[in-house]
């Protein structure tokens, strides 16, 4: 394991039994378990300092504020912005969808966005809702190893595309986009661009650069609660955008029919926020900070590299993704084919019947052994018809997992 923190000690759910065993919890990339630290967070804040936050003189509510925007300061620090950058969403399916009724009700008809084949249905949806508008949506497309085909987004970047959003780890695939590239083409093309970083902010080192105009992401999926996300904007971006939700706490003065709204980050936090939530995900990221970003990128790359070998030694086993870890982060998408029709197929030459397991079947299989893996289409349809293929298993990891995770995984499934 990778240093003192990160261990499944720190996490109380792996203190669970089924059926009298321990868990394997391979699903990180869906959501992370929960680090002590961060439960006693939460816990603290509600028994020292809760109250709301921004609206009150009192001391409590002072306290409360000051935690509030401290741990925006955190996440801020985190990924090299100002704490008036961030702001606090629900995740980051609310992140983009900020994004699409802002600045996406600014394109007219005719202008273009530019996504990617393998981006997660949070990162498509949003924008294809303006298509209702006559704004035409385009997706660069991907090489046979599922690396992002640059060549092809060059030549879909065309002058009239203002949005180009890029998901920084596909959430299938495991690829790493060039983000930093993919940016200055954008750029140059003077299109805003949008870095979906659900699965890259959790798993290495990221900072912002001039390039990225925004940036989102989900606390739950890097050891914080649910139902804290965050949204990363360039300032005077955000100023130049209107509100997303309307109503307490964003505005500077209303009058019967007239509002003058807050400065960012709070004119887009409209209503209570979620403050247990941003509490909770600062207490995450210092957990990280303590493991040390480079060696949850070192350590995911160890296991993924483990399974992988594994997997290229069992023949019914496929998996979807680049081969070179290097290339990849710890996700690993796959489909198993039902190894006695293959033996058939071999004794009796001219019988072509080759079966691949339905992935949920993959899960129940696994389940049934403690083997905690998520199947199906992992939220990315348009990926799934691009591969030509009904769903996957896949297996994911994280800080707190092993090489005996990956073990337990391997010897089950070579029970299929
Ligand atoms: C790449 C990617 N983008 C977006 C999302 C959506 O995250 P959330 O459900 O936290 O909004 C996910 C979730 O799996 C993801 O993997």
């Amino acid at each position: 394991m990778i240093s003192s923190y990160g261990k499944k000690e720190d996490f109380p759910i792996f203190k669970k039994k089924v059926n009298g065993k321990s868990i394997v919890y391979l699903d990180s990339t869906a959501t992370t378990q929960k680090p002590k630290q961060v439960l006693d967070a939460i816990v603290n804040y509600y028994e020292g300092a809760n109250a709301n936050v921004h609206r009150s003189v009192y001391k409590l509510a002072d306290e409360a504020t000051e935690m509030y925007e401290n741990s925006r300061t955190n996440v801020g620090r985190f990924i090299g912005a100002d704490s008036n950058e961030i702001v606090f969403t629900r995740n980051t399916t609310e992140s983009l969808n900020l994004l699409s009724f802002t600045i996406g009700e600014s394109l007219k008809r005719g202008d273009r966005i530019l996504i990617t084949s393998m981006e997660h249905h949070s990162n498509i949806l949003p924008w294809m809702r303006l298509e209702e508008r006559g704004i035409k949506l385009d997706y660069a497309g991907l090489d046979g190893e599922g690396h992002l085909d640059i060549e092809d987004m060059k030549s879909k970047l065309k002058k009239d595309t203002k949005i180009v959003s890029v998901t920084h780890q596909s959430n299938v695939l495991g690829t790493i986009n060039p983000i930093q590239e993919i940016g200055k083409l954008a750029k140059d093309n003077g299109s805003t661009f949008i870095i979906d970083a659900a699965q890259s902010v959790p798993h290495m080192p990221f900072r912002v650069r001039e390039e990225y105009d925004f940036v989102a992401f989900s606390g739950h999926k890097m050891l914080g609660p649910m139902g804290i996300g965050v949204l990363y904007g360039k300032y005077h971006l955000l100023e130049e955008m209107p509100p997303f939700n309307r109503g307490g706490e964003m505005i500077k003065e209303v009058d019967f029919h007239r509002a003058v709204f807050e400065d960012p980050p709070i004119k887009f936090e409209a209503g209570t926020p979620n403050v247990e939530g941003a509490v909770g995900l600062s207490a995450a990221i210092d957990y990280l900070k303590k493991i040390g970003m480079e060696d949850v990128r070192r350590h995911e790359k160890y296991l993924t590299s483990m399974t992988l070998k594994n997997l290229d030694g069992m023949k019914n086993v496929t998996y979807y993704g680049p081969r070179d870890v290097e290339e990849r982060g710890g996700v690993i998408a796959f489909n198993v084919r039902d190894a006695s029709n293959l033996k058939k197929n071999l004794e009796n030459k001219n019988v072509k019947v080759d079966r691949v397991y339905h992935s949920h079947d993959i899960a129940t299989f696994l389940d049934d052994r403690n083997v905690y893996v998520r199947s199906g289409y992992h939220c990315a349809e348009p990926l799934m018809r691009t591969l030509n293929l009904s769903g996957t298993a896949r297996a994911s990891f994280y800080v707190y997992n092993g090489d005996d995770d990956v073990k337990a995984f391997i010897s089950s499934l070579s029970e299929i």
